[in-house]
């Protein structure tokens, strides 16, 4: 199943719970959420009251992402705060254990877990983790910033990453983040990623839930078997 993940940094910070709600009418089933520290990227966001203010407001699974440094001693907070996945960068951990702790803490606070490389960070480096993990998230733009231009290469990252869960009969979501529009979102699901963040190209539209229809209907099954893609 393919899943779409509306990227909430896009959004107009005045109104974010009626905006979740125009997703949620547009049928999406995720929102993305991008925790900056301004630390492990050059950006500041939003942090633990944003998320745990709109938990009660939304139905949706809060997918969030912490572009953050020292992830691990925040995921007990962001897991009581209403998060569902929370995925860290394993950029920001200096060992192959420290990323394995982390995946542990998650998984002990009762959540999905997942694991984040940027444009630059080797794929193969995320093999050893594929058993360990529910979901990887693939940058395809550098982190910090929404609005950026899709870069390329990622759709090769994707492929190589799908065929390696595929040939270790891993069930993994391999997510993309970063740059993706209604011209290249059936690229990007073509090579082999599941879960589609999309920021801008939602939330910048003039009718947000009509939009998010739009790209869900992109993923309909019929359109798959008819090769659309
Ligand atoms: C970038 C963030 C993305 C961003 C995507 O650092 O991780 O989630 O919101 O936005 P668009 O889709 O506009 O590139
Ligand atoms: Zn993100």
């Amino acid at each position: 199943m393919i899943i779409l993940a509306p990227s909430l940094l896009a959004a107009d910070f005045s109104c974010l719970g009626r905006q979740l709600k125009e997703i949620e009418d547009g049928g999406a089933k995720y929102v993305h959420m991008d925790v900056m520290d301004g630390h492990f990227v050059p950006n500041i966001s939003f942090g633990l009251p944003v998320v745990q203010s709109l938990r009660p407001h939304s139905g949706l699974i809060f997918d969030v992402h912490l572009m953050i440094s020292n992830p691990k001693i925040y995921v007990a907070d962001f897991a009581r705060a209403g998060a569902d996945i929370i995925t860290v960068h394993t950029e920001a951990l200096w060992h192959p254990d420290e990323v394995m702790d982390v995946i542990g803490a998650i998984r002990a606070s009762g959540k999905k877990a997942g694991i984040s490389i940027k444009p630059h960070t080797d794929v193969a480096s995320l093999f050893p983790f594929v058993p360990y993990v529910d979901m990887i998230l693939l940058m395809s733009v550098f982190p910090g910033f929404g609005g950026q231009k899709f870069i390329e290469k990622s759709l090769s990252r994707a492929h190589i990453l799908r065929d390696f869960a595929i040939r270790t009969g891993a069930e993994l979501d391999i997510q993309m983040d970063g740059g993706i529009t209604m011209e290249n979102v059936r690229d990007v699901v073509k090579a082999g990623v599941n879960v589609v963040v999309a920021g801008s190209a939602i939330f910048e539209a003039a009718d947000i839930k009509a939009e998010t229809a739009r790209f869900i209907d992109v993923f309909s099954e019929e359109k798959l078997q008819n090769n659309v893609f």
